[in-house]
């Protein structure tokens, strides 16, 4: 079940934590927050943040390797998932810097000082609306009670179509983070999944640029890009221990957050009338923002 709530749609029992991040949350200088809509690459963009701002702490090559051992949600939090979650209030001045956390929420929601009071970076991905409505609807299909029955393809789409997802619409929250992006480019960057898919190296150096720690010329000549997203890739990801067997963000099995992890998985899910229809909304939602999702079809 779904409300509206500050203009997205959420869970009745994510809107506690949403506050109390909004009322909370001390924004410090350092600060990097992953913000992203559900299903859009959030565990990907995560592991790689914490990769590329720690590559200096802790060896990409080695099997102590803190992302090894622990899932990306468990290292890049979510506020209102972990961080504010069951009323806690948590004193988070003392943790080490740069401080990693995440957030579902849009743009206008984040926590004030974190948007309005401090130097912090925000690095959003989105992916293409085909792509993450199937990668949605799978994974709710999973998730879901069983007495509830199954969650039917048409319904879930219905329901996408008319933004009723959650932290929706989905248009509204790409094009919050799109605007801002343009705006303080040095505060938030825009990244999309069907660009790291393109070229996983050349969005890594920009991130780590955009984070304040490009990669310099010996790092280069040692490969650290490359060991950085191989690590980080898919397949190795999905078979580390903790990723096959263990639980984060609200005891989900963390191997659900790795089903396929490709572009265009759409075409054997969508009908012809649903490309149409939600090709049509988007059409109309991205006019003129300068957003767009080339090379999908
Ligand atoms: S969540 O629950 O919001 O955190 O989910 P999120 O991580 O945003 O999205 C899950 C989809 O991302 C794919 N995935 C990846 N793709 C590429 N590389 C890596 N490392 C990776 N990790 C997860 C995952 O498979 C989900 O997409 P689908 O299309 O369902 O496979």
């Amino acid at each position: 079940m779904l409300y509206l709530f500050q203009s997205f749609w959420c869970q009745p029992k994510e809107i506690q934590a949403i506050i109390s991040a909004q009322t909370h949350f001390e924004a410090q200088d350092s600060d990097v927050i992953v913000a992203t809509i559900p299903k859009s690459g959030t565990t990907w963009l995560k592991a790689l943040v914490f990769a590329v701002v720690n590559r200096r702490r802790f060896d990409v090559n080695s099997i102590e390797h803190p992302l090894q051992k622990s899932n990306p949600h468990d290292l890049v939090p979510f506020l209102e998932y972990k961080v504010y979650a069951n009323n806690q209030v948590p004193n988070l001045s003392n943790l080490d810097s740069p401080r990693l956390f995440a957030s579902h929420v849009p743009y206008n929601s984040l926590p004030k000082t974190l948007i309005k009071n401090s130097n912090c970076k925000v690095v959003y991905i989105c992916r293409n609306p085909f792509d993450t409505f199937v990668s949605i609807w799978h994974f709710i299909s999973k998730i879901r009670p069983t007495n509830l029955g199954p969650f039917s393809l048409e319904e879930a789409f219905d329901m996408y179509c008319m933004g009723q997802v959650g932290y929706g619409p989905y248009w509204d929250h790409m094009l919050g983070y799109w605007e801002e992006s343009l705006k303080s480019p040095q505060k938030v960057m825009f990244l999309k999944y069907e660009d790291l898919k393109e070229d996983i190296n050349l969005q890594v150096m920009r991130l780590a640029e955009f984070l304040g720690c490009p990669f310099s010329a010996q790092e280069e000549r040692d490969h650290v890009v490359d060991e950085i997203t191989k690590l980080c890739s898919f397949q190795n990801m999905k078979n580390f221990e903790v990723n096959k067997d263990g639980k984060s963000i609200l005891n989900f099995d963390n191997k659900g957050l790795f089903r396929k992890g490709e572009v265009g998985d759409w075409v054997n899910l969508l009908s012809e009338e649903m490309v149409e229809r939600l090709s049509k909304i988007m059409d109309e939602k991205l006019a003129g923002t300068g957003l767009e999702f080339p090379n999908i079809f």
